[in-house]
């Protein structure tokens, strides 16, 4: 049967593509942030998963106002780098697992999350930014990610946006969903967004350290209680765009611990301020 093994969360900042793509990484501004990455790099080509679910949000690329779906998940073959406004990233595209996404579906939906399927759309900085930091090896756009990729993508742009504890309570489904997939796979659940961040507004540039902190603490040693934070204060005290956060509790309601398991293992922890104008956090749990 296929399983989840492990949980990856990052913030996604589009910057960190651009500094990659422009050859920057190693500038002094740059190079504390991707040092928090090597272990992770070393970690992930150790561990090499089949299928990453990868859970981020859309920024108005593959959607927009037009259309906006609370929870869409990837059904597809194949998924291109979007082009968001200054050409597509030059990195590979991403090679889905439409049968693993169907079952997931079909699972989801029958535990009464009303998903969106969709069959064709490109993957913008949400996706391929988290795949850039975490992925050892040539990253250009004729190279491949080492492994395949069910992008499932969360409206946390346009309001309502759903609750943290709705998006944990999507992760245990997601669980049961891949745990009676009958094949072996190994499958990483990768929750992206945040962490404290405000693009716009007279509070333009918030980064709130310890409110960071003090959430990732909670995320890890009590993810029930940190479900039920109220939206209003992530957008608080981790400003408006700090309300990506409730992805990560898609990955971590995945754990085993949530369905009455053992307690994962923190093999990595990381913050790092500033990156752009956010917070950057990084977490990697592991199924014990
Ligand atoms: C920035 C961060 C984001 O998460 C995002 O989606 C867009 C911009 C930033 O810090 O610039
Ligand atoms: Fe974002």
């Amino acid at each position: 049967m296929a399983r989840i093994t492990a949980s990856v969360y990052t913030s996604h900042v589009p910057a960190i593509g651009a500094a990659l793509d422009q050859g920057k990484s190693d500038e002094p501004y740059w190079r504390p942030l991707f040092r928090g990455y090597d272990f992770s790099k070393s970690w992930l080509a150790e561990r090499r998963p089949d299928v990453v679910f990868l859970v981020y949000n859309d920024h108005a690329t593959a959607f927009s106002l037009d259309l906006i779906p609370t929870f869409a998940i990837g059904m597809g073959e194949r998924f291109d780098p979007a082009d968001e406004g200054w050409g597509p990233r030059p990195v590979p595209p991403v090679f889905g697992h439409p049968a693993l996404a169907a079952h997931i579906a079909q699972s989801v939906i029958q535990q009464d999350f009303d998903l969106t399927l969709v069959n064709r759309m490109d993957v913008d900085h949400g996706l391929t930014v988290p795949l850039s930091l975490m992925c050892a090896g040539p990253q250009g756009a004729d190279a491949a990610w080492p492994f395949k990729v069910i992008p499932f993508a969360v409206n946390v742009v346009q309001y309502p946006v759903p609750s943290g504890r709705r998006c944990f309570q999507l992760g245990q489904a997601l669980r049961r969903a891949v745990e009676t997939f009958d094949e072996d796979l190994d499958v990483q659940v990768w929750g992206t967004g945040g962490m404290s961040h405000q693009l716009q507004g007279p509070r333009a540039g918030l980064i709130n350290r310890e409110w960071d902190n003090a959430w990732m603490d909670r995320l890890i040693a009590d993810p029930a209680a940190c479900s039920r934070v109220p939206h209003i204060d992530y957008v608080r005290e981790a400003g408006s765009e700090g309300i990506e956060l409730v992805m990560w509790l898609i990955a971590r309601g995945a754990m085993a611990d949530v369905a009455g398991g053992a307690a994962p293992k923190v093999a990595h922890r990381f913050y790092h301020v500033p990156c752009s104008n956010t917070a950057v956090g990084h977490l990697i749990l592991e199924d014990t």
